[in-house]
């Protein structure tokens, strides 16, 4: 006897466990770790297992420990370059005026931090005056990045500033010669675009933002 198919297989079994009613597993897959146990199911599972870190030294120096924002199944990543002096008070990132100015680019582009945007930093603890992040904390701090995109699976990441993008693209250049240029990030598209306090600091450069918005919003409806 030829061996059953096993997708017919799977159909008789949940009919005659459930009926004619066809139910569709909406979950994604299960994050297996190097080690063979299983990951987080979900972000704030994950958040949970990772609030208490102290593998760099500003985890002593930290009020708060910045996980992320946002919805959970969001197709657009937005990742800043580490929490500032409002972030670490509140543990949510871009709260400050820039924050502000990116809630409302994103209103712009028919989203907001909790449809469809998922906004969190490269670093998850406030570097002391905000200095930039150092290479050894961004080595200690990427895994956690790492996670969180498989557990979101965005289809764009969007790196905000050149900090964010040195960082992510291991590219050290200006910021104007990284945007208009779709690089890949953990095998999913990213792009560059200016910091919200780079547009509060010079209005300048809104256009050119503004452009990169467009860019933004015209890719994810095309994907
Ligand atoms: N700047 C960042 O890069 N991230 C924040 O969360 C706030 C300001």
């Amino acid at each position: 006897m030829p061996n059953p198919d096993p997708t017919q297989q799977y159909f008789e079994q949940t009919k005659a466990l459930y009926g004619n009613e066809l139910f569709v597993r909406d979950e994604k897959l299960d994050i297996i770790m190097e080690d063979g146990s299983l990951g987080p199911k979900s972000l704030s599972e994950y958040s949970f297992q990772i609030s208490e870190c102290m593998k760099c030294g500003l985890g002593e120096k930290r009020d708060k420990f910045v996980f992320g924002v946002g919805d959970p199944n969001a197709n657009l990543l937005l990742i800043g370059e580490a929490p500032g002096e409002q972030e670490d008070i509140h543990g949510e990132p871009f709260v400050g005026r820039a924050g502000k100015l990116l809630d409302k680019i994103l209103t712009a582009i028919d989203r907001s931090r909790g449809d469809d945007v998922y906004i969190c930093n490269v670093l998850k603890c406030r570097p002391p005056n905000n200095r930039d992040p150092l290479p050894s904390e961004v080595e200690q701090c990427e895994s956690y990045l790492h996670m969180q995109i498989k557990l979101i699976q965005p289809k764009l990441i969007v790196a905000l500033g050149r900090v964010a993008g040195k960082t992510l693209l291991g590219l050290d250049v200006q910021l104007k010669e990284m945007r208009n240029e779709t690089y890949e990030y953990t095998g999913i598209p990213l792009r560059v675009t200016y910091h919200p306090a780079a547009l509060l600091r010079n209005s300048n450069f809104k256009a050119a933002a503004w452009d990169d918005f467009k860019w933004i919003r015209s890719f994810l409806e095309k994907n």
